[in-house]
């Protein structure tokens, strides 16, 4: 194998077949996505579909959304995409926004706007907080810790949804936003938005409701008659939303939606520098550079799906994840957190001797990629249609699976599981973030090592481990 640390490129380029040949190879060792064993990073509409994306976005591959006066055609794209966003979030002439590469860039432009126009609006807040939901996405603290914001977690109720009154009670002079999910990625519940509204109405601040899963998913169950409370721009409170085009939207990765009730909000979003001596520049995200085939591409899934097919497309999604969720719920020993309203959803297991973590380990053996959450240990899923075709066979592994930890409990000292469980029990996060910061380093270091998690000795344990021990709760 060669030396990762002096890989150069090579000095003739190498046959093309040949190298899409071993690209195939190495999509060997991914995730078994289209297999339908993943809950997460991808969702997949339908194999036709994702062709469709592919000529889409190869159109524009070259594209350049930075310069929308030269690249007029995806300008307009973007206009349109947000047009079509907003009227589906009940938005109206006024409302305004732009795309973004994803749900992360959505709300760290939503943060950055809130902080800039309390600067412009409220100039004595010096140390600007928002208060968020326990359960918010951690992009809101990535945007904290990037634009300066301290993000205030307000805890939940027993329903998983955030607990207003606390809410109420950690608001402060500094306060420039709250938010709510739409649903939360945790745990898929919608928060009490109608609540927040009128708590941020009272305050006179923004509310932010993070709909990058729900955007383009609430709205179409809404209207198949599932019962949703409101939680776009109908509440009067709501100031902004973000909702992710390449979640259920079924776009191309790399796209999402931003949204303002008002140019008051994203105006504070733009940047502007005229004194560059590469001359007057101005720009509405995060990026420089903005890819074309993404831009466009999220204008085509939107124009392909049309209404109905979202529909159809919801109406599947929620009949599959109906299924999952009281097969998971029939299985004595688990049980579905919350009551989530849509397709995104956590269990945990309800017996001591039963370790989640364990039941994890054992489904990833029979090909699961599985998502492990932490407070309280949880298995993660986000349904798409395709997983229809799996639900039988992932509730049949999962009950042996359950059936193989309460018979050997032990399982839960090997495999993957002693290591999140670790994780999960030290109370000192800073010692974990510490080792999490060096598997970062060795990750992204000349070495480029990927951690094996189900060795013998797992990363995150031995890494622990070697720190004494000092927090093996188990
Ligand atoms: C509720 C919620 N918000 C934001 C994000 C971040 O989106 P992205 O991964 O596209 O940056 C996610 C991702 O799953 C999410 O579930």
């Amino acid at each position: 194998m060669q030396n990762m640390n002096t890989l150069m490129i090579p000095e003739e380029g190498v046959d093309k077949a040949l190298l899409l040949e071993q690209m195939r190879a190495r999509r060997e060792e991914d995730i078994n996505w289209h297999g339908h064993r993943a809950f997460s990073l991808v969702f997949h509409q339908n194999d036709a579909h994702a062709e469709f994306l592919k000529e889409a976005h190869g159109l524009f591959f070259e594209g350049n959304g930075l310069n929308p006066l030269a690249f007029k055609s995806l300008k307009q794209f973007e206009h349109e995409v947000v047009r079509m966003t907003a009227a589906l979030l009940h938005g109206n002439e006024r409302t305004v926004g732009a795309m973004t590469s994803g749900g992360t860039e959505s709300i760290l432009l939503a943060v950055k706007t809130y902080r800039d126009h309390a600067r412009a609006h409220r100039p004595w807040i010096r140390n600007p907080e928002m208060v968020v939901p326990a359960s918010a996405h951690v992009a809101f603290d990535k945007a904290g810790s990037y634009f300066d914001v301290r993000m205030v977690h307000a805890p939940l109720d027993g329903d998983l949804r955030v607990n207003v009154d606390s809410m109420r009670r950690l608001i402060t002079p500094n306060t420039i936003a709250l938010v709510g999910s739409a649903p939360c990625y945790p745990f898929g519940v919608v928060d009490d938005i109608e609540a927040l509204s009128d708590l941020a109405r009272a305050k006179g601040i923004g509310l932010h409701v993070d709909a990058c899963v729900g955007g383009f998913l609430l709205p179409w169950i809404e209207r198949l008659g599932y019962p949703l409370p409101p939680f776009d721009f109908r509440v009067p409170g709501v100031t902004s939303i973000s909702a992710d085009l390449h979640k259920y939207g079924y776009a191309a990765k790399g796209a999402s939606v931003i949204l303002y009730r008002g140019m008051d909000y994203l105006r504070h979003q733009f940047f502007v520098q005229v004194d560059w001596p590469g001359g007057v520049y101005a720009s509405p995200s995060i990026p420089g550079t903005r890819p074309g085939g993404a831009i466009a591409a999220a204008w085509a899934a939107l124009m392909a799906m049309g209404e109905n097919g979202y529909l159809q497309s919801a109406a599947t999604t929620m009949e599959t994840a109906a299924r999952f969720i009281s097969g998971i719920n029939d299985i004595p020993g688990l049980r579905v957190l919350g009551t989530p309203p849509a397709s995104v959803f956590a269990f945990t297991t309800t017996e001591a001797r039963l370790d989640c973590y364990a039941v994890a380990d054992l489904l990833a053996l029979r090909g699961w990629h599985v998502d492990r959450q932490q407070r309280p240990p949880a298995i993660h899923l986000m349904i798409n249609p395709g997983h229809q075709q799996v639900v039988d066979q992932y509730l049949e592994d999962l009950r042996q699976a359950v059936d193989q930890v309460r018979r050997h409990p032990e399982i839960a000292q090997s495999g993957s599981a002693p290591a999140y469980g670790l994780l999960a029990g030290v109370p000192a996060r800073r010692l974990v973030a510490k080792n999490v910061l060096r598997m970062m380093e060795s990750m992204y270091g000349p070495q480029g090592q990927t951690p094996n998690l189900s060795g013998p000795v797992p990363w995150p344990a031995r890494l622990l481990l070697r720190l004494g021990g000092l927090f093996r709760e188990r």
